[in-house]
């Protein structure tokens, strides 16, 4: 609860439907006056849709844009997609986190191709059933393609519900996104266009009613009819819970070198970074005397041992924190592929979490 100027009753729900529905013709027209001309906006189709979305899920806009022309050119169609083995796919999506959400788009490629003749269900509840795709991503494709009323509810929209309608709940409570969720579907069946809505909805989200304290309410559409901005809060909100610490763990990471190449492994089908290529890692910080016994239990000779600093790199509920070393081996280790950098920008997805160390290879 906040004791300060922002405080206040929860507004009910027809309340909130009626302030959305008054808001909906002014943000609209302000979407089609300052639509910004971004890669997928072009040669909008079903399909381009769901590969936009989905890369666009907890990732940069910027980022976005530079991905999605390549991952379209690679993949075209539907077809392309679930035709393509995982591993490229992969690498297309190297360095744009979150590789569940590549995998799981192939795999929802093939069951449009394999089950639902070539293409994507046209409704929220077909299209969550599809791997990856949630309640934004369905509630996204089903509006944008294909005019649904369906709400595609992440975390820019409810930060303009909550500046909007003032509401000092924790938008990280499930209960506050199902209401929310409930509310815009009843204000979408009354529009006759709910897929401009819902993109306007985004747009303002990235564009004016930005996080941190940031919101540029002098140019947006809705400063009229903002709650949170009659009341000067409008930097306070939203409210989020504290997030749980992340876990810290410690990783020793191995430059094995042989004839110009490095090692490196598939990491295992399930868990973080999964199907993904990594350095060869060893739980904890070890040092010589616990690393010199693991490359002499290959019985394969090595040179000297060397240091090569650390590195950190944070993932959503873990930390890595890695110490690096390095020898060379007089034969290939088994178990490992070995590639020099330019297979390695070729071939292997190799996630951003060993940055540093790939600079090395
Ligand atoms: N963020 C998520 N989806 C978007 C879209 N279609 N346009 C702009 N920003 C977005």
């Amino acid at each position: 609860m906040m004791d300060n100027k922002c405080a206040g009753q929860n507004l009910s729900l027809s309340a909130k439907t009626a302030l959305l529905l008054e808001a909906a013709p002014l943000l609209t027209a302000w979407f089609r006056e300052n639509v910004r001309p971004l890669p997928w906006r072009e040669n909008v189709t079903p399909y381009s849709i769901l590969v936009s979305e989905t890369m666009l899920q907890q990732t940069r806009i910027e980022a976005v844009m530079r991905y999605y022309p390549r991952f379209m050119e690679a993949f075209p169609r539907l077809e392309d997609l679930a035709a393509a083995r995982e591993e490229e796919v992969l690498k297309l999506w190297e360095g744009l986190g979150y590789y569940s959400r590549a995998r799981n788009l192939r795999k929802a490629a093939q069951v449009c191709v394999e089950e639902l003749g070539g293409k994507l269900p046209e409704t929220v509840a077909q299209l969550k059933k599809l791997p990856g795709v949630g309640a934004y991503t369905a509630g996204a494709v089903a509006s944008l393609a294909f005019g649904e009323a369906a709400p595609a509810v992440d975390g820019n929209v409810l930060r303009i519900l909550a500046r909007l309608t003032r509401d000092e709940r924790d938008v990280l409570q499930p209960a506050v996104k199902k209401e929310a969720e409930g509310f815009l579907k009843s204000v979408l069946e009354q529009l006759e266009a709910p897929g401009p809505f819902n993109e306007a909805l985004m747009e303002l989200g990235e564009m004016l009613c930005l996080p941190a304290g940031k919101p540029r309410c002098r140019q947006c559409p809705l400063q009229d009819l903002c709650m949170a901005l009659a009341q000067g809060c409008q930097e306070d909100l939203p409210l989020r819970g504290a997030a749980k610490p992340r876990r810290q763990e410690k990783k020793t990471l191995l430059l094995l070198r042989h004839q110009g190449k490095v090692a490196l492994v598939k990491r295992p089908e399930k868990g973080l970074l999964a199907g993904l290529y990594a350095f060869p890692l060893l739980e904890g910080h070890l040092g010589p005397g616990d690393i010199l016994p693991w490359l002499k239990s290959y019985g394969i000779p090595f040179g000297p041992l060397q240091e090569l600093g650390t590195a950190r790199h944070v993932f959503t509920h873990v930390e890595w924190e890695m110490k690096g070393w390095e020898t060379e081996t007089a034969e290939a280790l088994p178990g490992y592929v070995y590639a020099d950098r330019e297979e390695v920008e070729a071939r292997y997805a190799l996630p951003s979490a060993f940055r540093v160390f790939r600079e090395m290879i």
